[in-house]
């Protein structure tokens, strides 16, 4: 499996130690001799793996280490930290600052080898699931394609909520999760016809039904993807209402997931200050009036509501720049 590896280190006899053993392998190596050089190179293209001395000028390898696995981007990227005989310390704070295994100098050259191996064969099956997050998040969003009105509409569902998430101190994981959801929540409408989806009129009593499946139907789509888990609650829960005459499980108050709960406020909020061909957009004050007339009829989480009112008058909303996000989900 031939990959491109980065060495860091600030001794040059070790890095073309390392080079030379990595090269026969098979490998693309390129090399750093300090932490900022190595962050520049990480950053214009990223290696499959790192091999990162902990004593760097500057900063250490254990900073930059900390740094790339706080970078949802770079996380993956399998590190090995090279540390010497006896410092055990080392070890203990690489564990802490998320690296993937160690090496000990001087380093044998079968265990080297043995190491990049295991990482990177784990690499390639992170590589794959990533993969398949991106066909179903690019399947969501060619949901959204099919109606011209709804452009962006993910997108903004996504930073709405993740800025709302943020306000209530969710952790990465669910801020990961709304952020998904936001593009991927309505995937199961795939499985609904297009003369009910399109239909200009309101629908049956049958055509609601089959409309309403797709919230089962898109749990069903994601649930095989391990990394899809915590997003599958808010797809099958996003349509609940706090009083319980929601669907599909008709859950009430508490028991409507707290990140389908972040979602639905995003999306209504969107929903309602976009044009749609039935509608004007309405102002920001008037969408939240409006949803504050729904979260008094016990539709909405009034306590999510008045935090996100917060922000949107506060703070004010983040903007959204279409071109950006499109950019920003081709690089992920
Ligand atoms: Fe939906």
């Amino acid at each position: 499996m031939r990959a491109t590896v980065l060495v860091v280190d600030d001794e040059l006899s070790q890095r073309e130690l390392l080079t030379e053993l990595l090269e026969l392998e098979g490998h693309e190596v390129f090399s750093a001799g300090d932490a900022l050089r190595a962050s520049q190179m990480i950053g214009s293209q990223p290696p499959d793996i790192i091999l990162l001395d902990v004593n760097l000028p500057y900063k250490n390898g254990l900073e930059l280490c900390r740094e790339l696995k706080a970078q949802e981007e770079l996380c993956l990227i399998p590190v090995i930290m090279v540390t010497g005989m006896t410092e055990a310390q080392d070890r203990i704070r690489g564990i802490e600052v998320g690296a993937d295994d160690f090496l000990t100098k001087p380093v044998d050259r079968f265990e080297l080898i043995a190491r990049v191996r295991s990482l990177l064969k784990r690499k390639e099956y992170t590589d794959e699931l990533d993969r398949a997050d991106n066909v179903l998040m690019a399947l969501g969003s060619s949901i959204e394609a099919k109606d011209p009105y709804t452009e962006g509409h993910c997108m903004r569902i996504a930073l709405y909520s993740q800025e709302l998430g943020r306000a209530i101190g969710l952790p990465r994981e669910d801020l990961r999760a709304l952020r998904i959801a936001g593009c991927v929540h309505d995937i199961g409408k795939i499985g609904v016809p297009d003369a009910i989806l399109l239909k200009k009129g309101p629908l049956t009593a049958a055509e609601w039904d089959i409309m309403r499946s797709h919230t089962l139907i898109g749990e069903r789509i994601c649930r095989p993807l391990r990394s899809f888990q915590p997003v599958l609650p808010i797809i099958r829960n996003h349509h609940e209402k706090q009083d319980g005459s929601g669907y599909p499980d008709g859950l009430r108050g508490s028991e409507v997931p707290l990140l389908a709960r972040v979602m639905q406020i995003a999306d209504i909020f969107d929903a309602l200050t976009t044009e749609r061909p039935y509608k004007a957009a309405l102002s920001l004050d008037a969408a939240l009036q409006q949803m504050q007339v729904e979260v008094d009829r016990s539709w909405w989480d009034p306590t999510l509501f008045s935090i996100f009112s917060e922000i949107a008058h506060l703070e004010g909303l983040p903007r959204v720049d279409l071109a950006e996000f499109k950019n920003d989900q081709d690089h992920e």
